[in-house]
């Protein structure tokens, strides 16, 4: 019998997991019984399994036991393929059709080289991006620039956050955003929502719970889509109001084309940030957000960068404030939030007529509550149609499934809502997944 210590016993487990060996959620064996089986001391399992636990590759959850997280961080084979000609609504991506070419602006970036030494916000794009921020009531007195939303949400929580410290995030909501949180080696407590953002009763719930920052997406909730109504943001500040300390973090991860306006819960604060993604309106590989907050955070996000990568590429950095400053561009913007609108709408309309409440106020998604999620998307999967099921997306919430309408053809739409209301119907009342 080979004797362990608890680094290794850890690495073997994470090789594990890397090889799907071990697949997400599945439970590890109890302390005791992989000590007895190893024939090894219970504090040596346990103290790999603290190990695994710090990284975000397993999660203990009391007495249950210890599992591995549904997204450990560790690279693992991605997911199988949507099958070949299948109608895929399962992405989360924007429309590419709807998405500005890239090409002629690139080609038309100018500006001086850039060294060493050279200050890390590009001017332009502060001042671009200042604009629509101010634009939508957020102070942009403070700006840094960031690779992306999720980028963006972990400097930030990284720039205030210990060890152990709790983070309120939407339920359901974008499963990223708790990955992440919980791979930094903070808590997630589930926030209720519904069409108009978070419910003021569970956000009041949850700060007296202690959570040192909470997580909200203004518009364009991913997959509930759910816009914060001014009524809700007026009720939510003056709550997190009597939490001066808690951190309030925005997600406005498709600002552009979310087909909802901007009412901000955290702006202004002594401790906020709000991250204006580039991904949903100029592409996924536009890799950048603007990062606007209290001068303490964007001091702390832009000192860590520059001890790390430094900067965000001028070149990308150009290349979004030619896209923010260009006429062209913004008619697309515009355009876009309008086609996502009416396909979202025309979704909602299908499913209402068959006697089906989806939501989906704003955004690329639409979010349908079904009795048994995994059965719908099986059903639906036979039909030639992917969608998603919701148990990665929820906590404690209701399931569902999500379908990405951005680029679905309205021709499909019938059909679509026809499969749904089908695979439901099927499934009859009282079945639940779990
Ligand atoms: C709610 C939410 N936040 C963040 C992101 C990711 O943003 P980024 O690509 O800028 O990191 C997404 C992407 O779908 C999202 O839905």
């Amino acid at each position: 019998m080979r004797s362990w210590t608890a680094i290794e016993l850890a690495a073997d487990i994470e090789r594990r997991v890397a090889e799907r060996d071990l697949l997400p959620d599945d439970r590890l064996p109890p302390v005791r019984v992989l000590a007895a089986q190893l024939e090894i001391a219970p504090n040596t399992v346990a103290g790999a399994y603290r190990r695994l636990g710090e990284r975000g590759l397993t999660d203990g959850r009391g007495r249950m036991g210890t599992f591995v997280t549904a997204r450990p961080p560790v690279m693992v084979p991605s997911d199988p393929e949507i099958p070949v000609g299948a109608l895929d609504l399962s992405s989360g991506n924007p429309d590419p059709v709807l998405l500005p070419s890239l090409g002629d602006v690139l080609s038309e970036l100018s500006g001086s080289t850039v060294l060493y030494g050279h200050p890390s916000v590009d001017e332009s794009l502060a001042g671009q991006g200042a604009n629509l921020l101010m634009a939508d009531g957020i102070v942009a007195d403070d700006i840094a620039v960031v690779s992306g939303g999720l980028d963006g949400l972990e400097r930030v929580l990284q720039a205030h956050l210990r060890h152990g410290d709790r983070v309120a995030v939407e339920d359901p909501g974008y499963p990223p955003v708790a990955d992440l949180i919980r791979a930094l080696g903070f808590g997630v407590v589930p926030l209720a929502i519904d069409d108009e953002g978070p419910l003021v009763e569970s956000l009041a719930g949850t700060l007296d719970r202690g959570v040192a920052a909470v997580v909200v997406t203004p518009r364009a909730q991913n997959p509930f889509g759910s816009a914060i109504s001014l009524e809700r943001a007026t009720a939510l500040r003056s709550i997190v109001g009597e939490h001066p300390h808690v951190l309030v973090v925005e997600d406005d991860h498709a600002a552009g084309v979310a087909g909802a306006p901007m009412y901000s819960v955290a702006s202004g604060r002594e401790r906020w940030a709000t991250i204006r993604s580039a991904a949903k309106t100029y592409g996924p590989d536009v890799r950048l957000a603007v990062l606007a907050g209290d001068p303490v955070t964007i001091r702390r996000v832009e000192g860590r960068q520059r001890i790390g990568p430094g900067w965000v590429s001028h070149i990308l950095q150009r290349l979004v404030a030619q896209l923010m400053s260009d006429g062209d561009a913004a008619a697309g913007v515009a355009r876009a939030a309008s086609v996502y609108a009416s396909r979202r709408q025309a979704m909602l309309a299908a499913l209402d007529e068959r006697g089906l409440q989806a939501h989906g106020e704003s955004g690329l998604n639409v979010w349908v509550p079904v009795p048994d999620e995994l059965a719908a998307v099986r059903a639906l999967e036979k039909r030639g149609i992917a969608i998603r099921a919701g148990v990665r997306y929820r906590i404690e919430s209701s399931p569902g499934v999500r379908l990405t309408v951005a680029a679905l053809d309205e021709a499909e739409i019938e059909n679509v809502a026809d499969a749904i209301h089908a695979s439901v119907s099927e499934l009859g009342p009282g079945t639940r997944s779990g």
